[in-house]
């Protein structure tokens, strides 16, 4: 088996390469990735150059993702902007990326008759009022609300319409917030863990009562190759471990791990049209693929992550002066 990992130099796609390094010995694995801010060479960095090539290009770019698809079993499309921050500063490069970018990938493996599986976010859903007994369920009407959602969602849709239209072999999941090593330092866990190892304070947007439902992403990569090797053609999974917490929960918890008082903590400007709640119910992919999430446990799965951030100063030091300054223009 051959398979194409675009976006793999990024937090979840990179974990996914790992993962299947690990767990699928006999699997040849190219890494398709455009190098962004979130792309990072060191995230793979290790691994047997006999199992693991490395593609520098981009998926827009039609003749690179042409010749790329050509030469694989399978398309694994993590590729995206991902930070719904960012979005909301410069909403165009998640509009090339996730939409014109998936259609490339859409044509290619069309022309070549390829499998496909895109990787997507709950957010797509929209959001759920907290005390809303009901999780996002693959019936879920789509109703995203910012310019990252949005720009996942019609890269979704085009996947729907390429299985139906042209008999494409593609699969989907929808994922739900995921956290763990390689994570960049722009996202909520990895900005606060670097935050108080660089002596500053954390930084929570409005008053923290937003829920979002924590994965960590070896699930999610576990969750990937059963639909990979098991899933229905055409079929849309949502992966999600029940991992629902408020963000002041989480900040609390990284403050006590990391042994600080609430002094620490500081309120900032809320994120515009924030998301209130994220909630996934994955009883589909339980049920009919027989996935289970192994790393349950959030307080354990939070102290390896600091853990990890504490020991790999190196790689995310780079990252951090530009992000804050970014953050700084945006007032929080
Ligand atoms: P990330 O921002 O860490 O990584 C994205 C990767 O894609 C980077 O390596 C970047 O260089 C590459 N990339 C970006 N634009 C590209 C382009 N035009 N061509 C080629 N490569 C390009 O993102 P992530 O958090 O790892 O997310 C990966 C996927 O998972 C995305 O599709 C995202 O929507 C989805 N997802 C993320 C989460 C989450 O919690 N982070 C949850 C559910 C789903
Ligand atoms: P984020 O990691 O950006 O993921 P997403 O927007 O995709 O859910 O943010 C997770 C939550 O944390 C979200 O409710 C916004 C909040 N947040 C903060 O409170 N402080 C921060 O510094 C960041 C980056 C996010």
């Amino acid at each position: 088996m051959k398979i194409l990992v675009t976006g793999g130099a990024g937090f979840i796609g990179s974990n996914f390469v790992r993962h299947i390094y690990r767990e699928r010995p006999d699997w040849h694995i190219t890494v398709f990735d455009a190098l962004t801010y979130a792309g990072n060479l060191e995230n793979i960095a290790g691994l047997d150059e006999s199992r693991v090539a490395f593609i520098h290009a981009n998926i827009c770019d039609e003749a690179a993702i042409d010749a790329a698809v050509a030469d694989c079993d399978a398309v694994i499309h993590f590729a995206a902007e991902s930070h719904n921050d960012n979005s909301l500063h410069n909403p165009y490069p998640f509009i090339e990326t996730n939409i014109l970018g998936t259609f490339r990938i859409l044509e290619a493996v069309r022309k070549y008759n390829k499998r496909l599986h895109h990787i997507s976010t709950d957010e797509v859903y929209g959001d759920l009022e907290l005390d809303d007994p009901a999780k996002f369920t693959p019936d879920t009407p789509y109703n995203p609300s910012s310019p990252y959602s949005s720009s996942k969602a019609a890269s979704d849709l085009l996947v729907r319409a390429w299985v139906r239209s042209f008999g494409v072999q593609a699969t989907l999941s929808n994922c739900s917030n995921n956290y763990g090593p390689y994570q960049h330092v722009e996202k909520v866990i990895p900005r606060q863990i670097t935050n108080l190892l660089s002596g500053q304070k954390l930084k929570l947007y409005g008053s923290g009562q937003n829920v979002r439902d924590w994965i960590h992403t070896e699930d999610h990569s576990s969750g990937v190759l059963a639909i990979l090797e098991r899933g229905v053609m055409g079929e849309t999974y949502l992966i999600g471990s029940d991992g629902e917490k408020s963000n002041l929960e989480v900040f609390k918890l990284i403050l006590e791990l990391m042994g600080k008082d609430e002094s620490w903590l500081e309120h900032v400007n809320d994120r515009p049209g924030h998301d209130l709640r994220y909630a996934i119910d994955a009883s589909k992919l339980r049920t009919e693929l027989g996935w289970q999430p192994t790393y349950t446990d959030f307080r354990e799965g939070l102290q390896a992550t600091i853990d990890w951030y504490t020991q790999n100063q190196a790689w995310w030091q780079p990252q951090k002066d530009e992000t804050e300054a970014k953050y700084k223009e945006l007032g929080r």
